[in-house]
């Protein structure tokens, strides 16, 4: 069986078991790894991401008494509240997700009732694989479901007859995505970019995905060859909703109002050297991160195209340099899980994946060398820090839609 099967059937059990019927509708949508180019989706810049096969799933039915009902897996309480009142938890911050996407559609003008709605997931939370980016695209994919709808750029329409079932376009991709985006940017209050939610829409299974964040433009890169993903989980916990995220976006932001431009996206290596005495050391530590992030993606695609790994994987390590070294959000033990696989001959690349501050690297490797690099890694990692760790097997999925 495989992740996305078996994941149904326990989402479909959990909505029979506390519903106590079956559920007409069950959808999913993937987690992400960001494989190239770290916090440039907000400054404008370009970024690599993959859909891999750990989802959220949501198994739903809906209901005539006005309320909507959410269970999980994960978390005990069940919340219940009316659809007039879409107001934050704090006994239930995970359902902020799911709120802020019914807040956003009811702004684009959808007309939704009641529901209820068994949660489950698959993708390992604060491992930086934006569990929450798929929790929202799930629930605006079901409600589209549900009660269907077309978003367009400013509102939304009742789709036409024989539309309901027709393909979502790649526009209506890119206007979900942005409004999965606002609910976490005004609802939950995370200032995350765009990248998590167009992953999770526009993956292609055996692709990478290269985002331009500025023109949202969507390319797909074969990633064909004798190679796999691993995910080496550091086990260190990390909240977006913690501001270090927010505080380095506002970095970026102030570095490039210093020197004049929109966004660092406008910035090369000379203009950057050119201004550094109007920014401080943190401003320019963080703008030339971004601006060498930049750089490998362009680099790294063009190395991805010629099915070269082996450059695309030092592209990788230089990444988690750049990140550890300039951009600082890396930790003492995702630096120690990227010096441990340098160590092995089956790696190709390395690097932290996501946010940082905690979470996990994306281990880019050999095929023939899975076995070999996971006993290897996970032994490693428990004798110098005690933590248990299994690494992680991904496979490269298509997107929710
Ligand atoms: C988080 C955010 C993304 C992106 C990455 C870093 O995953 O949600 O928008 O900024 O961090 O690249």
């Amino acid at each position: 069986m495989t992740q996305s099967e078996s994941g149904t059937l326990a989402v479909q059990k959990l909505f029979k078991e506390k519903f106590g019927y079956t559920p007409t509708h069950t959808i999913k949508a993937p987690g992400r790894l960001e494989l190239l180019g770290n916090h440039t989706d907000y400054n404008e810049g370009l970024v690599m991401s993959l859909a891999v096969d750990k989802y959220l799933f949501i198994a739903a039915s809906p209901r005539t008494d006005g309320k909507i009902e959410l269970v999980s897996t994960a978390f005990p309480e069940r919340e219940l509240f009316s659809i007039s009142e879409l107001k934050k938890n704090p006994q239930a911050p995970w359902a902020d997700y799911v709120k802020g996407v019914l807040d956003q559609l009811r702004k684009h003008g959808v007309q939704f009732s009641g529901f209820s709605a068994a949660i489950h997931g698959t993708v390992p939370m604060g491992a930086g694989m934006s569990s929450s980016a798929a929790l929202e695209v799930v629930t605006a994919m079901t409600i589209r479901k549900l009660f269907p709808f077309i978003l367009t750029e400013t509102a939304s329409r009742k789709p036409a007859r024989g539309e309901e079932d027709a393909e979502v376009t790649r526009d209506e991709k890119l206007q979900l995505a942005k409004l999965c985006q606002k609910a976490e940017n005004q609802f939950v209050g995370v200032q995350c970019g765009i990248l998590d939610q167009i992953s999770s829409l526009f993956g292609k299974s055996f692709h990478a995905i290269e985002i331009d964040c500025q023109s949202l433009s969507v390319e797909h890169v074969p990633m064909i060859g004798e190679i796999a993903i691993l995910i080496c989980n550091s086990g260190v916990k990390h909240s977006l909703v913690g501001g270090e995220y927010n505080e380095l976006r506002e970095m970026c932001e102030s570095a490039a109002r210093k020197m004049g431009v929109k966004a660092l996206r406008s910035v090369d290596i000379r203009m950057l050297n050119a201004s550094r005495d109007k920014l401080t050391e943190r401003e320019f530590q963080c703008a030339y991160h971004v601006v060498g992030e930049i750089q490998r993606v362009i680099a790294g695609a063009t190395a991805l195209r010629s099915d070269d790994f082996v450059q695309f994987g030092q592209f990788m390590f230089q990444s988690h340099e750049s990140s550890r070294d300039y951009f600082k959000n890396s930790t003492k033990e995702l630096d120690l899980l990227v010096e441990l696989a340098r160590k092995h001959p089956g790696i190709l690349g390395a690097r932290l994946t996501g946010g940082g501050f905690g979470g996990a690297t994306i281990n880019l490797i050999k095929r023939d060398a899975i076995e070999s690099f996971s006993e290897y890694m996970a032994a490693e990692y428990q004798k110098s820090t005690g933590i248990q760790m299994s690494p992680l097997l991904c496979q490269i999925v298509d997107g929710a839609a």
